[in-house]
C-alpha cells in the first residue's frame, strides 16, 4: 500500500519492549513517550502482522529497547516468520546475542543489526552505563556464523567516537560485517539540546573520503543507499553511510512503518505526535477488518519529516 507521497510501505519495525538493560546517553528510545508499560504478547504481534502482510508489508525488523531482553523472543520471531516472508531481522546491542543467536536463527531469523559505538571499554561503559563490551563482542563474532549481512551500527558522535572510524571499519572486514556509520539523529525541537549540538557530526566527510577510496560503489536498492566497497590492509571492508538529518532524499525512500511496544502505530520515527491506537482496540475486541482500517489510517498519516520546500 502506497501512502499520500507515493511511498510504498514495504516493512514494519516493531519495538518488542521500552526495556534496555544498557543506558546510552544518545539513545532516541523509539516509544519512550508512552508512560506505562504495555507489552505486546507474542499472539497479539502476530495478529498485527497478519493485517500487515494483508497490506502488502512482508518485512519485519524487531527493536526495543532491547529485543533480547524478552524472554519470548524466539516464540515472537519463530510466529513472525511464518509471515513475513521477505525478511525476518532484529537491531540488538549484542549484549545477550551469543546466548540467543542460535535460537533465534532455528525460529527464522535471517539478519541481525548490532548497536557497536566503540571499540574500547571504558568509553563503552560511558557510553552505555555498563562495562558489557566483550559480551557484545562474544555476540558479534557468534552472529556472524550463523546470518549473513551481519550489520555493526556505529552511532557518529563528536569528540566522542570519531577518532575511531579507522578501527571500526579494520574490525568489521575482521569479523566480516558490514559497518553502518549513522548520522546522530534528533527531532528538530532536540536539535537545540546541548546534547545534540555538543555530538552532531555530520558524516559526509566520512562518505566523500570513501567515495575517493572505494573500489566499488554498490547501490543497496533496500535502502536507497551507497555501499562503498574497499580493500582494507588486504581484507574487503564494506561501510554505509546513514544521514537521515535535514535529508528530504532519505524521508522519500522510507518504505517503513513503525509499531510502538504497546501497540500504537508510528508513522514516524522522530515524531510521537500522530500515533494511531492498535492494541486497545484490539484488546476491546475490534475485528480484523477494523484493524485493518486503523492500519491504513495511519499509512495514511505518513509524511516526509524533512520536505524539500523547508530545507534551505
Ligand atoms: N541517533 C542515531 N541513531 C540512534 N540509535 C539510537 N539512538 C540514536 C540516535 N539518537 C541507534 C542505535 C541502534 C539503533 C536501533 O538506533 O545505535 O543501533
Amino acid at each position: 500500500m502506497k501512502d499520500r507521497y507515493g511511498r510504498e510501505v514495504k516493512s514494519i519495525r516493531v519495538s518488542v519492549t521500552e526495556r534496555c538493560n544498557l543506558k546510552c546517553f544518545y539513545c532516541h528510545r523509539e516509544g519512550e513517550w508512552h508512560e506505562h508499560v504495555n507489552e505486546m504478547k507474542p499472539e497479539e504481534i502476530e495478529r498485527i502482522l497478519r493485517i500487515a502482510r494483508r497490506l502488502g508489508i512482508r518485512k519485519v525488523k524487531f527493536t526495543g529497547g532491547e529485543p533480547l531482553v524478552r524472554g519470548d523472543i524466539v516464540d515472537i520471531v519463530s510466529r513472525a516468520s511464518a509471515i513475513m516472508d521477505k525478511d525476518v531481522s532484529l537491531t540488538t546491542n549484542g549484549t545477550l546475542l551469543k546466548k540467543y543467536a542460535r535460537e533465534l536463527k532455528d525460529a527464522g531469523l535471517m539478519r541481525v543489526n548490532i548497536s557497536l559505538d566503540t571499540l574500547r571499554e571504558e568509553k563503552y561503559l560511558r557510553i552505555t552505563g555498563l562495562p558489557l563490551l566483550k559480551n557484545v563482542i562474544d555476540g558479534i563474532y557468534e552472529a556472524v556464523e550463523l546470518f549473513n549481512p551481519v550489520k555493526l551500527n556505529f552511532v557518529l558522535m563528536k569528540g566522542l567516537n570519531d577518532d575511531e572510524v579507522e578501527d571500526l571499519i579494520r574490525f568489521s572486514s575482521d569479523t566480516g560485517t558490514v559497518l553502518q556509520i549513522i548520522e546522530l539523529e534528533a527531532p528538530v525541537e532536540r536539535e537545540k539540546d546541548d546534547f545534540f549540538r555538543k555530538y552532531h557530526l555530520n558524516p559526509k566527510f566520512i562518505e566523500e573520503h570513501l567515495e575517493q577510496v572505494a573500489e566499488r560503489v554498490v547501490y543497496n536498492e533496500l535502502h536507497h543507499r551507497k555501499r562503498f566497497v574497499f580493500d582494507f590492509s588486504g581484507k574487503k571492508a564494506e561501510v554505509e553511510i546513514v544521514r537521515p538529518m535535514h535529508n528530504s532524499e532519505f524521508c522519500m525512500n522510507c518504505t517503513r512503518i513503525r509499531l510502538t511496544s504497546d501497540g500504537k502505530l508510528k508513522p514516524c520515527l522522530l515524531r510521537d505526535d500522530n500515533l494511531v491506537e492498535l492494541l486497545s482496540p484490539m484488546r476491546n475486541g475490534a475485528n480484523d477488518e477494523e484493524l485493518l482500517e486503523l492500519f491504513k489510517r495511519a499509512i495514511m498519516l505518513r509524511e516526509p519529516y524533512w520536505k524539500p520546500e523547508n530545507l534551505k
